[in-house]
C-alpha cells in the first residue's frame, strides 16, 4: 500500500519523507551517507526499527558509492542517540562488510536480509499481540508505529490492524504526541489508509478519556528495551503509563527483540535524545512561545517496567516483563 523505505540499484536509499505527511506522499532519493544521515536527523525517516534498517542500508549505501565505510558507519550509527535498532542495525551490516572483505553483493545481502527479519518480526508481533486484544476493544496508542516505523505492518500499531481486520477493534483513540505530532500526522494517516475508526486527541486529554471508561487497552512501541525491562519510548509514553496503572488499564509494549538492549543496564542509563527547542516554540510553522523563553525537548522518556503489562515481541507475549525475563528474549 505505502512503502516507508527501499533500496534502488541507482544506488540510493528511498524514503517516503515523513516530514511531508499527511499533506503529501513524496518520495525522498538519498543518494550518499550524507543526506540519509540528514533525512535520519529530521525525522524523514524515524521509528527504531525502521532505523534500523535505514542504517543497514546506510552502510550498503556507503560500499556502493564508494565512501569511506568505517566513517559513514559512525555516522550513521550516531545520527540519533536512543533508537537501538539502529546501531544494531548498522554494526550488523557493517560486520558483513568486514566478513566479505568489503564485497557489495554480500553487504547489501545483509542489509536486505534484516528488512526481511523485521518484516517477519512485525508479522509475529501482530499475531501475538492479537491474543491481548477483547472483542469491542478500545485502544489506545502515542507517536507512530505502523509500517512508517517498523519494517512489515508495525509493532502497536500492527497489532491495531490485526485487531482491525480481525473485527475486534471497536475505536483507536490517537495521542497527537507533541511536538513533531507523529501521531496526528502519521498514525492518524496510517489508520485512514486502512479504514481504521479513529479520532485524535491532544496528549494532555489521555488521563480524561481513560478515567472516562473509554480506553480498554493502551498499546505503545519503543526505541530501547534495558535489561531490567525499562522502556524507553516516545516522551509522553511514561505518563499513559502511569496513568493507565493507576486506572487499572493494561498497558502493553510491542517491540521486536532488536530493541532489546542488554549493555543498558537499567532505565536510568538510557541515553535519551534531546531536540532542539524550536520544536516546542514553533506549531505548524509559526512561533508560539516569546523569542526570550527557552524550551526543554526530550524526545523520549523511560518507562520503568512495574508498569508494563506485557512486552509482546516476535517470540511471543512476556507477561510483567523484569530482568529475568527480558535475559530470555535477549538471549535466544
Ligand atoms: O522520534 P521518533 O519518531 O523516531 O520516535 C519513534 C517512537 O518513539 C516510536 O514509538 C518507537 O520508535 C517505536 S516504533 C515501533
Amino acid at each position: 500500500m505505502y512503502r516507508a523505505l527501499y533500496w534502488s540499484d541507482e544506488p540510493a536509499v528511498v524514503l517516503l519523507d515523513q516530514t511531508r505527511l499527511p499533506g503529501e506522499t513524496v518520495e525522498l532519493t538519498c543518494p550518499d551517507v550524507p543526506s540519509l544521515v540528514e533525512a535520519m536527523q529530521r525525522l524523514a525517516v524515524r521509528g527504531a526499527p525502521l532505523l534500523g534498517i535505514a542504517g543497514g542500508y546506510g552502510v550498503a549505501l556507503a560500499v556502493a558509492t564508494g565512501a569511506d565505510v568505517e566513517s559513514a558507519a559512525y555516522d550513521l550509527a550516531h545520527a540519533r542517540p536512543t533508537a537501538v535498532n539502529l546501531t544494531g542495525g548498522v554494526v550488523r551490516v557493517f560486520a558483513a562488510y568486514v566478513d566479505s572483505g568489503g564485497d557489495p553483493a554480500a553487504v547489501l545481502a545483509a542489509a536486505h536480509a534484516l528488512a526481511a527479519e523485521e518484516e517477519a518480526a512485525g508479522a509475529a508481533m501482530s499475531e501475538h499481540g492479537l491474543t491481548l486484544v477483547e472483542p469491542g476493544a478500545r485502544i489506545l496508542t502515542h507517536c507512530n508505529t505502523g509500517a512508517l516505523a517498523v519494517g512489515g505492518p508495525g509493532s502497536a500499531f500492527g497489532v491495531v490492524l490485526a485487531a482491525h481486520q480481525a473485527g475486534r477493534l471497536a475505536h483507536l483513540w490517537v495521542d497527537e504526541t507533541r511536538p513533531l505530532l507523529q501521531g496526528a500526522r502519521l498514525t492518524a494517516w496510517e489508520a485512514v489508509q486502512h479504514g481504521i475508526p479513529h479520532s485524535v486527541l491532544v496528549d494532555s486529554a489521555a488521563a480524561s478519556l481513560m478515567a472516562a471508561g473509554e480506553v480498554d487497552l493502551v498499546l505503545v512501541g519503543a526505541d530501547r528495551i534495558a535489561a531490567d525491562g525499562a522502556v524507553a519510548n516516545k516522551i509522553g509514553t511514561y505518563s499513559l503509563a502511569v496513568i493507565a496503572t493507576y486506572l487499572g488499564i493494561p498497558f502493553v509494549v510491542v517491540a521486536p527483540t532488536s530493541t532489546i538492549d542488554p549493555n543498558t543496564a537499567h532505565g536510568a542509563a538510557m541515553t535519551v535524545e534531546q531536540r532542539d527547542a524550536e520544536e516546542v516554540a514553533t506549531f505548524a510553522g509559526q512561533r508560539v512561545t516569546p523569542p526570550e523563553s527557552p524550551a526543554w525537548n526530550p524526545a523520549f522518556d523511560v518507562t520503568p517496567a512495574g508498569l508494563i503489562t506485557a512486552l509482546v515481541t516476535e517470540r511471543g507475549v512476556l507477561q510483567q516483563p523484569d530482568r529475568a525475563g527480558i535475559a530470555g528474549l535477549a538471549t535466544r
